[in-house]
């Protein structure tokens, strides 16, 4: 009788022995602890127990039943953690190995360049004064004294949609808007794009101007030199030098061009400056009595200056690229040498 527990004993230990998964021993254990499994057998046979030793017997069986039962939880655990650990082992990611960088986007170069402008001028308390792009003859020549039929006008090739109506060749035309609303003093900074009839190495029938403007008592062309050089001295290198050279538009009076030191011989002469050791960046003046006139104020009262820059120019500059076009080309190798992130 005993011997019946203690075979089942050890044929449940060696079968527990040989089960290498949780399936497998949840099936061993219907078969052991089961409703119809042999342990439960056993007690069946207890009515061919001779009677004085059911009592024994019944003990012995119970033992045996827990202590199945105790066996197969442990080895239920030892199997789950050897499950986890194989399913670990092979989901393991390789973290020496090198990730894949997501391509991250950057800012135009001439983006940098016109942020940095509009910064430096900010900084002076200069505010932003945005004109259309599609403007009227009046406001691009007309109200910047220049009548119909005046020679300047062949100084811009422009793109006229009907006679009175073209793509504004520059950003000026901000200044006369910004003059009629009216309020003095006025200290705005125009950005935008500008078109001309123009395509080559240095010039693109598409480009970007940003117009300065300052109309007050006062204001004098010292006050342009002083913010001009202030300019230069935030967007150029800190030995980067400016020279005034008299020019000519019809809206300002005096007129001047403003040229920086060559950014790449600093002044010795080379091919990119055409020997002189400067390169120039914009016009600008005092802003001419008669467009003030134009706009509704007095010059006895108020004075004016101007200031009219091209963000293509100051960047090539700035960045010693030698093609304009290399600017719209949209060349990933071009573009991410100035803003990666
Ligand atoms: N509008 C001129 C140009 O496009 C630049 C300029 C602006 C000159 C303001 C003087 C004053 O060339």
């Amino acid at each position: 009788m005993a011997s019946k527990t203690e075979e089942l004993r050890q044929r449940v230990l060696s079968e527990i022995e040989g089960v290498r998964s949780v399936k497998a021993l949840s099936e061993l254990k219907v078969a052991y602890l089961g409703k119809n499994g042999a342990i439960k057998a056993l007690l069946r046979g207890m009515k061919d127990i001779p009677a004085e030793n059911r009592a024994e017997f019944g003990k012995a069986v119970n033992e045996l039943s827990d202590d199945v039962s105790a066996l197969f939880e442990q080895k239920e655990a030892a199997l789950k953690k050897k499950e986890l650990q194989e399913k670990f082992a092979s989901q393991a990611v390789d973290i020496t190995l090198p990730g894949k960088r997501p391509l991250s986007g950057g800012l135009h170069p001439l983006t940098i360049v016109k942020n940095k402008i509009i910064d430096a001028f900010i900084g002076m308390g200069f505010e932003i004064f945005e004109g259309p792009e599609i403007d009227s003859d009046y406001y691009c020549f007309q109200a910047l004294n220049i009548p119909k039929d005046h020679p300047a006008r062949d100084m811009q090739d422009t793109f006229y949609f009907t006679d009175n109506i073209l793509l504004r060749p520059h950003t000026s035309p901000g200044q006369v808007r910004s003059m009629e609303k009216g309020k003095l003093p006025i200290k705005i900074l125009s950005p935008g794009r500008v078109y001309r009839a123009d395509d080559d190495a240095s010039h693109s029938p598409m480009f970007h101007q940003i117009e300065g403007l300052v109309v007050d008592k006062g204001v004098s062309l010292c006050d342009l030199k002083g913010l001009l050089d202030e300019f230069v001295r935030v967007i150029f290198d800190g030995d980067t030098e400016t020279r005034f050279r008299p020019s000519y538009f019809p809206f300002t009076e005096p007129s001047v061009e403003v040229d920086v030191t060559c950014c790449k011989c600093h002044g010795k002469g080379c091919g990119l400056c055409k020997g002189t050791g400067w390169i120039e960046i914009l016009g600008a003046g005092v802003v001419n009595k008669n467009v003030l006139k134009m706009s509704g104020i007095d010059p006895d009262i108020y004075s004016g200056l101007a200031f009219g820059l091209g963000i293509e120019r100051v960047t090539m500059i700035k960045y010693g690229i030698p093609d304009i076009r290399t600017l719209f080309e949209s060349n990933l190798k071009f573009l991410e040498q100035f803003d990666r992130r």
